[in-house]
């Protein structure tokens, strides 16, 4: 799915190999105007390599860069009005904070009364203010990370491109400056590439998610597109825990806005929002432990309902985490909340409810 608004860069048939390693294979996609996208995927899938092409550091094998416009795909980084934070910040060590900041500006020459002011405006904007005569050496990782960030805003790239700017901190300080990053994005509105193998910082801080995996974007879309309706298993299983259940669609009925999906264990009944879905289709089922109610065993053969064991329980306070086996499938399901409901015990037998939105993956028929 792509934005409505303009696109202010352009992916156009990207393929890199590095000798017979074809490491992306034709990545096409278009980043709006003040949109913050991620690139995410496993280590190694290629995310760096695509924002070093972005950035005019690699060059791709084939495929065009596109910035507003204009096709720069043979330009060197420097003449691109992108700017990239690399990883390891690659800050000037033996210069100030300010000097580190108003780097780019000196190159371009600015008076230095403007340089000053500017760098002051900058320090301000990433909450470093009064440091600018600090020295590199002497400050924190978290800090260090703001200078990087204020030197690549300092002359108004098109595009930012943040190489796992993250990754360097704690923990703790991860989130702050993820907000923090986020929040001046918003703020200024500038259109960002924001690269992390972490699925849930990818998320928590994007506007799309671009998937890379095997050299091919797996899905491109929001946050909600990736974790309600994955484009295939891969997707399913990268954010979150899921179950996965196989079927066959009995019957489609459009009337009624119903698909009915034979599995081992029953029928269920599921409301009929995928229109690629039809009768006689091999699904996949993909069911989100929070999804799924527990209730006591009742015997009854009910909608959707599957009769099974607890295997396991977790509880921890604010959420109850029950394996239920049903045959020889297990299913996790996570009850979120639990305080003053009923609990189920190991060995105990137990209903089991599939919602009627749960999200189907048709299997391809070789
Ligand atoms: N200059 C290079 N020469 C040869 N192979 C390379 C080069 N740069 C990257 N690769 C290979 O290309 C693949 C993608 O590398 P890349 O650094 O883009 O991955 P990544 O997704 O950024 O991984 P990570 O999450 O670990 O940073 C890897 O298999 C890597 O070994
Ligand atoms: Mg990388």
């Amino acid at each position: 799915m792509e934005t409505s608004k303009p696109a202010m860069l352009e992916l156009q048939g990207i393929h890199k190999s590095f000798g017979s390693v074809d490491v992306l294979k034709g990545i096409s996609a278009q980043i709006a105007k003040g949109e913050l996208l991620t690139f995410v995927g496993p280590s190694g899938c290629g995310k760096t390599t695509l924002l070093r092409i972005v950035g005019g550091f690699t060059s791709a094998t084939s495929g065009r860069v596109i910035l507003d416009g204009e096709d720069i795909s043979n330009l060197p980084p420097n003449m691109r009005n992108t700017k990239m934070v690399f990883q390891s910040y690659a800050l000037f060590p033996h210069m100030t904070v300010a000097k580190n900041v108003g780097f780019g500006l000196k190159l371009q020459k600015w008076p230095q009364k403007k340089i000053e002011t500017r760098v002051e405006e900058l320090l301000a904007l990433v909450h470093l203010e009064g440091l600018g005569h600090r020295s590199i050496d002497r400050l924190s990782g978290g800090q260090q990370q703001r200078v990087a960030l204020a030197r690549a805003l300092a002359l108004e790239p098109k595009v930012l491109l943040l190489d796992e700017p993250l990754s360097n901190l704690d923990a703790n300080l991860r989130v702050v400056m993820r907000e923090e990053i986020r929040n001046i994005q918003e703020r200024l509105q500038v259109t960002t590439i924001f690269v992390t193998h972490d699925q849930y910082e990818a998320m928590s801080i994007s506007d799309r998610l671009l998937v890379l995996h095997q050299g091919v974007i797996q899905q491109i879309g929001s946050p909600v597109d990736i974790y309600e309706r994955p484009a295939n298993e891969f997707i399913a299983g990268f954010v979150g825990y899921v179950n996965f259940l196989e079927g066959q669609v009995d019957s489609v009925q459009n009337g009624c806005d119903s698909v009915w999906i034979s599995t081992e264990f029953g029928r269920v009944e599921l409301d009929h929002h995928q229109k690629d879905i039809a009768k006689g289709d091999n699904v996949l089922m993909v069911i989100r432990p929070e999804t799924v109610t527990l209730s006591p065993w009742n015997g009854d053969e009910s909608q959707n309902s599957f009769h099974g064991t607890v295997q396991s329980q977790m509880y921890a306070g604010n959420l109850a985490k029950y394996t239920v086996k049903f045959g020889q499938k297990e299913m996790v399901i996570d009850h979120y909340n639990p305080m003053g409901s009923r609990k189920y015990g190991k060995s105990e037998k137990v209903k089991v409810t599939i919602p009627r939105n749960v999200h189907v993956l048709k299997r391809k028929t070789d």
